[in-house]
């Protein structure tokens, strides 16, 4: 085996820590009404621990462009490889607090989000909006597809599914956008879970159905978010589906700039994720994928899913840090 492969099993322990450090970090902030505050705890964090990587790293979904994020800005190299030419080069995405407003309102399902993959597998998304669909495993291919209207997509669902569609449910951001959608879904009798935020741990959710009761997510947020949602997807099975929607010419040439020229496509998970990955998340609030960080005296807990495309696997891990 050359030394540069992706070992993704060598490194997935390693990515772990770097999720369970950025969710630490920001545990002291949970609640405090400061999200920026939160987000900069969270960084520094997971700059630190992934800089501690034997990797060539390349932030691909990052805190921003480099003139508006000094750190983890896309395109920065992270990992200790650097200098050398035997560390794997990976692509790099993620998300320090993904739920900054639900860290500083102590609301559920805030997460630290990671994910890494050989250089040149993930989608560089730039940072516009993606309209998202995505279903858990164990449907046949295209069961639901973007063209299909909302409704369509519920009926389409609950035949797959053998159920009324009385008994689907579906997430959604609580937007102004996302009004008529809602509305449309209503006139299916479907259930409908509104979250305020976080919809990678929206889509994650379908990928555990029986658990979180969601069966599918529909609706646009960040596409840096659909990315890291479609590399859960992939090691936890699931169909997923993305098309960037531009609001003006300044958004459509953030696309030309990460080298984007069809601007209508669909992606598929795969098409977002090329190739294996692996995903680490940490609960910073208690939410129904992770509990949050826990205070016991003189010490926090932190639990991570951290998983492999490779395989399949899915781990949950504690984590006990004495303060
Ligand atoms: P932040 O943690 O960066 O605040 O993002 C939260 C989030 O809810 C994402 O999960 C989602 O993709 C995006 O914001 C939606 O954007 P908007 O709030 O503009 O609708």
């Amino acid at each position: 085996m050359a030394k540069t492969d992706f070992n993704d099993r060598m490194l997935s322990l390693g990515l772990a820590r770097v999720s369970e450090a950025a969710a630490l970090a920001s545990a002291s902030l949970i609640g405090r009404g400061d999200e920026k505050a939160a987000d900069q705890a969270a960084v520094n964090a997971m700059r630190d621990q992934l800089n501690l990587l034997d990797i060539r790293g390349t932030v691909v979904i990052g805190e921003g462009e480099r003139d508006e994020a000094p750190m983890l800005y896309i395109g920065e190299e992270v990992g200790g490889g650097h200098g050398g030419d035997t560390a794997p080069e990976v692509d790099i995405a993620l998300d320090p607090l993904e739920g900054t407003t639900l860290t500083a309102k102590d609301m559920p399902n805030a997460l630290t989000v990671i994910a890494m993959a050989p250089r040149h597998s993930l989608l560089h998304a730039p940072d516009v909006y993606m309209d998202k669909l995505a279903i858990g495993p164990g449907y046949r291919p295209g069961v639901v597809t973007m063209d299909m209207d909302p409704a369509e997509r519920v009926n389409a669902l609950a035949a797959a599914k053998g159920c009324s569609t009385h008994d689907i449910t579906v997430c959604v951001l609580e937007r102004p956008r996302h009004e008529a959608m809602i509305e449309e879904l209503r006139t299916t009798d479907c259930a409908i879970r509104l979250i305020t935020d976080g919809d990678v741990a929206g889509v994650i959710h379908c990928a555990e159905a029986q658990k979180t009761g969601i069966d599918m997510y529909m609706g646009s947020g960040g596409a840096p978010e659909g990315v890291l949602a479609a590399a859960a997807l992939k090691c936890m099975g699931g169909q997923m589906w993305g098309r960037l929607t531009f609001r003006d010419d300044d958004e459509r040439g953030r696309a030309a700039k990460a080298g984007i020229t069809n601007l209508d496509r669909v992606y598929t998970r795969d098409d977002m994720v090329t190739s294996d990955v692996i995903f680490a998340a940490t609960g910073v609030t208690d939410g129904s994928i992770l509990p949050g960080i826990r205070r016991e005296p003189g010490y926090l807990t932190a639990e991570t899913i951290l998983m492999r495309s490779k395989t399949g696997s899915v781990r949950r891990m504690t984590y006990r840090n004495p303060t």
